[in-house]
């Protein structure tokens, strides 16, 4: 009874999602829809035992943090050559016609997200791997089941019982540009664009936060054994009538002159379109054909990209401004008459640096042209110069800082101006204490950029040193805040006492430490007080730190006032050391290691296994290295440099052998194994694909 109400409610659940999410022809309201989800999830509740990974229920995600594991894809996902020029595209088809004489393609949209492999095994999603490196990609299932497009189960029942779907996971703008705003109101990072957030967001660990982000996903090509189609159209009007959602604007062309027309139609169509596009993919559609061409070593010969030119706009640029940043650095700032580009409104460009604005000769005043690159700003890519005003006048840079006046200073090497005076700059401060907030950082609530002006201008906050000295009763009288939201934030700032080291570390602002480098300095180092006194040498030595990043960490703790901060950080008993990791044994106890090459699980993964069994990984070979383990086409520079100082070199298999026996801790990522049963690894994968 209570099984079979909860198969028909999924069923039905499953229906409404794809008319909703697929055909966007909802039949029942948002209200009738949630009635039912209530349902079933209260009848999961109650009947554990009938818990299924693909119920629509669990397309809301879960808090629980996922570790990706590194599966192996069925056949290779290959990339596409590409090309920019008619005449390239025309040489594809002429050689393609030359063999085969006139053949039919297929044009497509090329979507501009992050691709995806969904495998389907007797009608249900079983697994969705990234792309990876072509060869392995990471698991992303429970992400993937969030989103609302991708069938869990498919319609039908003429599906083969294994096959793989392939198609790219796509931000539309209107989330994209959501996204953006708050991460922005939360002090985080915005993305570049849309197809940066689109694969973010995949590897984001809690699926919950993934279901939030309105991501959705387009396929393009089915994938198996003897699938029994002869054509590409035909093989995507079958996954169309199986629930995928199929793009519509796909065409079969049979000419050159009907390939152009499709790709100078789509070019101004796509402007249109809610999700982004960078060009059309052209296909041939008979699958004997295809195979016939077969492939290069990375592509098929049998497709190609052809990528549409960055979108322009021309726009009147209204005044340039300055800002400074945290470090000092100054950046130019075109103030744009709004304009329309790649589906969003651009207000402003960056303007870089003093010599762009000389080498462009832009002016106030000025119509220009706007691009988007792969930054989040777009930035000016020429002049109109038709269209100077008369009166107009070479722009002047600023000799000083635009906040405090202080004469702007050049550094050796750097395009930027800075502004020398971090101690006394107050914007430079107050960035300073909003980085040292941020979510990535302390992650204190309720102290946004207005809230930390303000307690700054009072002279309650003149570094993060002050944070932990505030009581409520002196932030409650201030404007705006009020005794609760004033205990809300004494509360928060409390609370990142516990905020692990390498957070703290990456809180503190020291020039070229991000998120990352913050981590491996905390991996490598283990105390706040090691790094302090570590040597250069010692430094250069930590993963991902190189000379550049080395000098500004001895500068850091060179700094007379950031050592009074840091007494104090000390002081409200912050965490100033990293936490003891679970150890899988001791058996590499006190040895390090250089990992180099290809091997058969990810580096990463890898590095895990050395520092589970108690190793240290290290970035370059050096005389105190102990062991280099060494891939498959490592570089023969640092063999050559192992060799000279006599570092012991290990296989995979025998760096494996020093820790077998030694228990691995299950949260590693472990190999998926290969499914040697169902495709041969040696058969021809450019032959089994269709
Ligand atoms: S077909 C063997 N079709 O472009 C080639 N790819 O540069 C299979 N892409 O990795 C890919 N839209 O992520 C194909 N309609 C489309 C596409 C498309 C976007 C992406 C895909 C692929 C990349 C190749």
């Amino acid at each position: 009874m209570v099984k079979s109400r909860i198969e028909y409610l999924r069923r039905e659940l499953e229906r409404h999602n794809y008319n909703y999410y697929v055909e966007n022809r909802p039949e029942i309201s948002d209200f009738e829809f949630d009635a039912l989800m209530r349902e079933l999830q209260d009848l999961e509740a109650a009947h554990p035992e009938f818990d299924d990974p693909n119920s629509p229920t669990h397309r809301v995600g879960s808090d629980l943090t996922t570790e990706f594991r590194t599966v192996k894809h069925r056949f290779p996902m290959l990339s596409l050559g590409n090309t920019y020029s008619l005449e390239e595209l025309g040489d594809f088809i002429d050689r393609i016609e030359k063999e085969e004489g006139e053949v039919e393609y297929v044009c497509e949209l090329k979507f501009d997200g992050t691709a995806i492999s969904l495998s389907y095994r007797n009608g249900e999603l079983e697994r969705a791997v990234t792309r990876g490196d072509g060869e392995q990609g990471d698991d992303v299932t429970t992400n993937i089941r969030t989103i609302r497009s991708v069938p869990l189960r498919l319609q039908g029942d003429d599906w083969p019982s294994l096959f793989e779907i392939r198609g790219e996971v796509l931000m539309p703008y209107a989330s994209f540009e959501k996204i953006n705003r708050e991460r922005e109101a939360e002090g985080e990072q915005p993305f570049a664009n849309p197809r940066n957030a689109a694969a973010g967001t995949l590897k984001q660990q809690a699926s919950a936060v993934v279901a939030r982000r309105g991501l959705d996903c387009t396929l393009y090509q089915v994938a198996g054994e003897n699938l029994p189609f002869a054509t590409h159209s035909e093989s995507l009007e079958a996954a169309r009538r199986w629930g995928f959602k199929i793009s519509e604007h796909g065409r079969l062309c049979r000419s050159k002159g009907e390939i152009e027309a499709y790709i100078a139609e789509w070019d101004e169509k796509r402007k249109t379109l809610p999700f982004p596009t960078d060009g059309v993919v052209i296909k041939v559609n008979d699958f004997v054909v295809r195979r016939r061409l077969g492939f290069t070593s990375k592509a098929p010969k049998w497709a190609v990209a052809y990528k549409f030119k960055a979108e322009q706009a021309l726009t009147r640029l209204n005044e340039i401004t300055f800002q400074v940043g945290r470090t000092g650095a100054i950046t130019p700032v075109a103030n744009l008459e709004p304009v329309q580009l790649a589906g969003t409104t651009v207000k402003r460009a960056t303007l870089h640096n003093a010599e762009q604005i000389a080498l462009l000769d832009i002016r106030e005043g000025d119509m220009v042209y706007v691009e988007k690159g792969g930054e989040i700003i777009p930035k000016i890519t020429a002049v109109e110069l038709k269209e100077r005003p008369a009166d107009s006048q070479p722009f002047s840079y600023i000799d000083r800082c635009p906040e405090c006046g202080t004469p702007l200073v050049r550094y050796e090497g750097e395009a930027k101006h800075y502004c020398p005076n971090q101690a006394g700059c107050r914007v430079q401060r107050i960035g300073r204490i909003l980085h040292f907030i941020r979510r990535k950082a302390m992650d204190i609530e309720g102290l946004g950029e207005e809230t930390v002006e303000l307690l700054y201008e009072n002279g309650l906050l003149h570094d993060v040193g002050d944070l932990y000295d505030l009581k409520a009763h002196q932030l409650s009288p201030l404007p705006r805040l009020g005794e609760k939201s004033a205990e809300n934030i004494i509360r928060s700032i409390r609370r990142s006492s516990e905020v692990p080291f390498q957070r703290l570390l990456f809180g503190l602002g020291i020039r070229f430490v991000g998120e990352t480098t913050a981590k491996y300095l905390a991996d490598h180092f283990r105390t706040l007080d090691r790094l302090m006194t570590a040597s250069r040498d010692e430094l250069l030595e930590t993963e991902e730190v190189g000379e550049k990043i080395a000098d500004s960490i001895l500068e850091f703790f060179a700094e007379e006032e950031n050592l009074r901060i840091i007494e104090r950080l000390r002081a409200a008993e912050l965490q100033f050391a990293a936490e003891e990791k679970q150890r899988a044994s001791n058996a590499l106890e006190g040895k390090s290691f250089v990992v180099s090459g290809k091997f058969s699980i990810a580096r990463d993964e890898l590095k895990r296994i050395i520092e589970a069994h108690g190793g240290r990984n290290v970035a370059a070979v050096s005389g105190s290295v102990d062991y280099l383990v060494a891939g498959e086409k490592m570089g023969p520079e640092k063999r050559k440099k192992a060799e000279k100082l006599g570092i012991t070199m290990l296989s995979e298999e025998e760096f494996m052998a020093m820790v077998a026996g030694a228990e691995i801790p299950s949260a590693l990522p472990s190999n998926e194994p290969q499914e040697t049963n169902i495709i041969t690894e040696t058969a021809p994968i450019q032959g089994s694909l269709f």
